[in-house]
């Protein structure tokens, strides 16, 4: 049984105070929550203070980025993947759509993020997905294929069963264009064919794929049933408690 994951991609939303609040008032309405993981990823700024005040709550928290160094040194700008261990994360979002189109990163960076990720002990969630270019020209699958392929390169038998795939279509995103539950189901059973053959079926079959694109309280049931959707990853519909809420407590 894969246990779902409802996930929360704050973006570059929140100062500390409102990420406090936020999840604070999350806190007790998922607190029964479970049938799944709960995870949140502020911005790095709020990581900590967050996780701090989440001690000992079912919420995880994530990191919305890694740097492709594992090695502290010169890299202005850039967070390591044991900083935000340290900082109280047990997850990174690596290859994020929005990181692959305004700041040009590739598979072979999502790869060396992934692999960051793994060496300090986070769960890496990767995500993949076409442009609606793409979609349209009748070839998604290939650039689904080619994303997975080059992000889990060189990826260990053990490494593959310590990572999560999140499918969001770029299409979707933040657009209020969800895919129907019948794409997602496509893509996603596609997405763990793919996966089948650099692992075992086992652990296929264990992998959890999440859908990210507008997910909302009134589409999240119709996809959370598609058998090979383990979860979501929500950006804007993750941004106030009570709509998060709703969205992890799907099932009710
Ligand atoms: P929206 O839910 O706002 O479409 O964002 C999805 C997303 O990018 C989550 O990572």
């Amino acid at each position: 049984m894969r246990k779902p994951v409802i996930a929360g991609n704050w973006k570059m939303y929140k100062l500390v105070a409102d990420s406090v609040a936020m999840a604070l008032n999350l806190r007790p309405l998922v607190a029964n929550a479970n049938h799944c993981e709960v995870i949140i990823a502020p911005v790095f700024t709020a990581l900590k203070t967050v996780a701090d005040r989440l001690e000992g709550s079912n919420i995880k928290i994530a990191g919305q980025d890694c740097s492709v160094e594992t090695q502290h040194g010169a890299h202005t700008g850039e967070v390591a993947a044991d900083m935000l261990r340290d900082a109280g994360a047990s997850h990174v979002i690596v290859g994020h759509s929005e990181r692959r189109q305004f700041y040009f990163e590739t598979d072979t960076f999502v790869n060396r993020k992934t692999q960051a990720a793994l060496a300090a002990n986070l769960t890496p969630i990767v995500c993949v997905g076409e442009t609606l270019a793409q979609r349209e020209a009748g070839h998604p699958e290939s650039v689904v294929r080619g994303q997975l392929e080059g992000g889990l390169r060189g990826l260990t038998a053990s490494d593959l069963d310590r990572i999560i795939v999140a499918y969001e279509p770029i299409w979707a995103i933040g657009t209020g264009l969800t895919a129907t539950p019948e794409q997602a189901q496509e893509m996603h059973a596609f997405i763990r064919r793919v996966f089948a053959e650099r692992a075992s079926n086992g652990q296929a079959g264990a992998l959890r794929i999440l859908y990210g694109g507008s997910v909302k309280p009134d589409n999240i049931a119709g996809l959370m049933k598609q058998p090979d959707v383990d979860g979501a990853l929500v950006g804007g519909a993750s941004l106030e408690a009570e709509t998060f809420a709703q969205l992890v407590n799907y099932n009710r």
